[in-house]
Formats: structure tokens, sequence, C-alpha cells
């Protein structure tokens, strides 16, 4: 896949947080799959996801308060495949650990179950909570919501319309053939997020393109 000149892959508003140092982890995903432009944007455009799932389920009285906070939400995002890259393929995500350690990084339990719970078929980790519902889930569509904003002629994520992804995904199968669909479409589970697909792509895609422009998208 293209994209666009002009990616600076340099977001250029620092998300302030409370508990981690952001720039860390957002440099060592940077340095560790740097070489792999789609998998860094895809990160940094995961982590806006997290952020507006929480913020909706927030909105919504539906965060228990045994869900990891907002911060953790977004750092899963953000760093989820980090490890991802050469010489860890076979075991991703299990190696996330491993991998922030060589940057002097370290994750809490809960976000290093986000992160597993994934990808349950290579760590045989499920997910329970709605963070780690959020990750699974979300995690192919910002590849289907991608190919969607570089097939119109501007190629701007900000003029992308939920109805044309919506269509995209219902209707036409062989379009972003690699998104797991049937993961996406979990996101209506009553024991998971309970999102309707259409509400939980409309908050991925707004997520994404609050953030394109500062990724040249
Ligand atoms: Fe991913």
């Amino acid at each position: 896949m293209d994209w666009p000149s002009g990616c600076s892959l340099e977001p250029k508003n620092k998300i302030k947080t409370m508990g981690y140092e952001r720039e860390k982890y957002f440099e060592a995903v940077k340095k560790q799959v740097g070489e792999n432009k789609y998998t860094f944007l895809h990160s940094l455009e995961l982590e806006a996801c997290m952020g507006g799932i929480y913020d909706y389920l927030q909105e919504q009285g539906q965060l228990g308060s045994e869900e990891p906070g907002r911060e953790d939400w977004l750092l899963a995002g953000l760093i989820h495949d980090i490890d991802y890259c050469k010489g860890y393929e076979e075991t991703h995500p299990a190696k996330t650990r491993e991998v922030l350690a060589k940057y002097g990084l370290e994750i809490s339990d809960a976000v290093d179950r986000i992160i597993k719970a994934h990808a349950p078929e290579r760590t045989g980790i499920s997910p329970r909570n709605k963070a780690e519902w959020a990750l699974f889930c979300a995690d192919s569509l910002t590849g289907l919501i991608n190919c969607v904003a570089l097939i119109m002629p501007s190629k701007k994520m900000v003029e992308v319309k939920l109805s044309s992804v919506v269509k995209r995904f219902l209707k036409e199968p062989k379009f972003a053939a690699g998104t797991r669909r049937n993961e996406v479409a979990q996101c209506v589970n009553p024991e998971g997020l309970n999102i309707p697909l259409e509400k939980f792509i409309e908050i991925c895609l707004i997520s994404m393109q609050k953030i394109a422009p500062e990724i040249g998208l």
C-alpha cells in the first residue's frame, strides 16, 4: 500500500498523560517497527481508537471500576504491535515486555493482558474486560478505514464518510480482504463491548480522523 507523501510519522501534538511518559513509548515503537511505516501508523491509529472507545463507554456509564484506566487503554493501543517485527514474528504479541525492556520501559499487568488478548489464538489469552475487547475488535478495522481513505481522489481521512466504511465492511468482503470482519463484529457482544457495529465503526473512524492530519493522512 502506498501512503501519501507528507506523512512525517511525527504527531505534532504531544498527548499529555499522567502516569507514563508517552513520548518514550512512542519513540520505542518508532525505533522498533519504524521501518514498517504501516505498522507504525496503525499503532498510532489504534491508540486513538482505544481513547475513542473508552470515552464513548465512559459517557454511556458502561465502564466498571475494575476496568483499566484510560491511559492503559491508550498505551496498549500504541505499543500493541511493538513485537510485530523481525525476530519476533512467531511469538507476537507475547514478547511485548521483552522488547520494551530493550528501551528500559515497563508496563502494568493490565496493559500486558490487553495486548495478549488481542491475539488469543497465539497467546491462549482471550478478551475478558472491555479494554481487552476494544483492542481485539478494533485491531483490524483501522486497515479497512485506511483503504477507504486511500481510494478516494483526495486520499484524505477527514473526508471519509461513515456510510462508505459501513458499506465496504458489510457488503464488499473482498475489499481490504485481510480485515478480520468476524472479530470487528464482536463489538456487539453483550458480555464484551456491547456497542452496535455501526456505532463502533463510527467511533473508530472519528478517532482516526482526529489524528489523521498529524500523521499526514
Ligand atoms: Fe495491530
